[in-house]
C-alpha cells in the first residue's frame, strides 16, 4: 500500500461484531472470559484494548515497522524506552531537543544514575568520538526542536550498530509522511502523537514503533508493568486524525515554505531557520532523508530583545500563542520561556536558542492570511 492508502486502511477492519466501518471506542476496563483463561485475546484494559490495537497496527504500517506500542503521552513513550536501561548506562542525545525530553533524562533518570550527555550530532564522526563503554542508547531528534537542524539518521545509526548501541529517533517534527527512520536503520521511532498524527490539538498521546519483534515485546512488558496507557477515546481521536495526515502535512509544509521565504526577506527579521533554504547546513541531507522540509519555522528579530519578541508574540490573531505544534491551526511560541524553559540558559544559548527566538507551527489555513497576520505583528516592533 502507498502512504495515502495506509493512513486510511492499514490495520483497520470493519468491527467484527457489528460491521461498524469506523473503529469503535471500546470503553471498557475488562473482558468476559467463558472459563478461566478462555477469552478472545483481551483480558484487562491496561494490557490490551481493541481501539488501541487498531491504532498500533496502523502506526506499524505508517513507519514500516513490525510492532507499535501506544502510550498516554510522548513523554510516557520516552519513559518506557529509558526503562530498558539501568544505573551506570549512558544515553548520548542530540544537543537541541524538546525541553521535556531533556528534563526527563536529566532530572528523573539522572538521579537514578542513568546519565545523559547532550552532543553535537550534525557531524556523524563526532558521535563516534563521544561514544564511551557505558553508552547504550543514542537519542536522535531531527529536525531538531526548535533550531531545525538535521541529523544524518543513516550515518548515526550505522555507527551505533557497529558499537552495539540502540537508536531512537523522535520523529514528531517530521511525521511519518515526511520521514521513516526505521528504513534508515533506527531501532525505535518515537512520536508525540499529540502533534501531527492527531493533528487537531484535541488529545495527548505518544507511541513507539520498532523494527524488531522482541524489542517490541520488551516495551509492551514495560508498559503493562508500569501502566502509562492511553484511553480508548484518545486512540480513536489519533486514528481519526491520521486519516488526513498526508493532506494536512502536505499543505502545512507548503505554507511553511511561503512563510519562511517571506520572513527571510523581511527587514525586521534577522535569521530564519528552515531546512528548505539552500543555504541551510542540513539542506542536502534533508532532501535525502525527508520528503518535504517540514512545517516548523523559527526566526530571530533584528531587534534581538525579549521585549521585541514579546510584542510580536502577543500581537498575532490567527497564530495562537500556545505550547505544542502540528495541529491544523497555526501556533506561535517562545521556546525560551515555554517549550524549552527547563533547559538552562547557557545550554540554550550554546545551540543558538536566544531569548528572542520565535517558533511557528504552520497549520493549514490560507497562507496569505497567515502572512498578513505576521506582517501586522512585525509592524508592532
Ligand atoms: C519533539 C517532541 N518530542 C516529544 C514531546 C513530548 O510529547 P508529549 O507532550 O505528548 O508528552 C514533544 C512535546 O512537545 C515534542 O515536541
Amino acid at each position: 500500500m502507498q502512504f495515502a492508502t495506509k493512513v486510511i486502511h492499514a490495520g483497520i477492519e470493519p468491527d467484527p461484531s457489528t460491521g461498524s466501518v469506523m473503529t469503535p471506542i471500546y470503553q471498557t476496563s475488562t473482558y468476559a472470559q467463558t472459563t478461566p483463561g478462555e477469552h478472545q485475546g483481551y483480558e484487562y484494559g491496561r494490557t490490551q484494548n481493541p481501539t488501541r490495537t487498531a491504532l498500533e497496527k496502523n502506526l506499524t504500517a505508517l513507519e514500516n515497522g513490525v510492532d507499535a506500542i501506544c502510550f498516554g503521552s510522548g513523554l510516557a513513550a520516552q519513559d518506557a524506552v529509558m526503562k530498558l536501561f539501568e544505573s551506570g548506562d549512558e544515553v548520548l542525545a542530540v544537543n537541541d531537543l524538546y525541553g521535556g525530553s531533556y528534563r526527563q533524562m536529566v532530572r528523573v533518570y539522572g538521579q537514578w544514575g542513568l546519565k545523559s550527555r547532550f552532543i553535537d550530532m550534525y557531524t556523524p564522526s563526532n558521535v563516534e568520538r563521544e561514544i564511551s563503554p557505558a553508552t547504550k542508547l543514542i537519542w536522535i531528534e531531527t529536525p531538531t526542536n526548535p533550531m531545525l537542524n538535521i541529523v544524518d539518521i543513516r550515518a548515526v545509526c550505522d555507527i551505533a550498530r557497529r558499537h552495539g548501541i540502540l537508536t531512537v529517533v523522535d520523529n514528531t517534527f517530521a511525521s511519518p509522511y515526511l520521514q521513516n527512520p526505521l528504513d534508515l536503520g533506527a531501532d525505535i521511532v518515537l512520536h508525540s502523537a499529540t502533534k501531527y498524527l492527531g493533528g487537531h490539538s484535541d488529545s495527548v498521546h505518544g507511541c513507539l514503533i520498532v523494527r524488531d519483534a522482541e524489542l517490541g515485546q520488551r516495551l509492551h512488558f514495560i508498559q503493562n508493568a508500569t501502566g502509562a496507557v492511553p484511553g480508548p477515546m484518545d486512540c480513536f481521536l489519533i486514528l481519526r486524525g491520521i486519516k488526513t495526515l498526508h493532506l494536512r502535512v502536505q499543505r502545512a509544509c507548503e505554507n511553511a515554505a511561503v512563510i519562511a521565504q517571506y520572513l527571510h526577506t523581511h527587514p525586521k527579521v534577522a535569521k530564519v531557520y528552515w531546512p528548505g533554504f539552500e543555504h541551510h547546513t542540513g539542506h542536502e541531507l534533508a532532501k535525502r532523508q525527508m520528503r518535504m522540509f517540514g512545517a516548523m519555522v523559527s526566526f530571530d528579530l533584528v531587534d534581538n530583545t525579549l521585549e521585541a519578541a514579546t510584542k510580536v508574540l502577543s500581537s498575532t490573531h490567527l497564530f495562537t500563542l500556545a505550547e505544542s505544534l502540528g495541529g491544523v491551526e497555526s501556533l506561535i511560541g517562545h521556546p525560551a520561556s515555554m517549550t524549552h524553559a527547563s533547559i538552562p540558559r547557557e545550554a540554550r544559548l550554546a545551540v543558538g536558542l536566544t531569548d528572542s527566538l520565535i517558533r511557528l507551527s504552520l497549520g493549514v489555513e490560507d497562507v496569505y492570511d497567515l502572512r498578513d497576520d505576521l506582517e501586522a505583528a512585525l509592524n508592532m516592533v
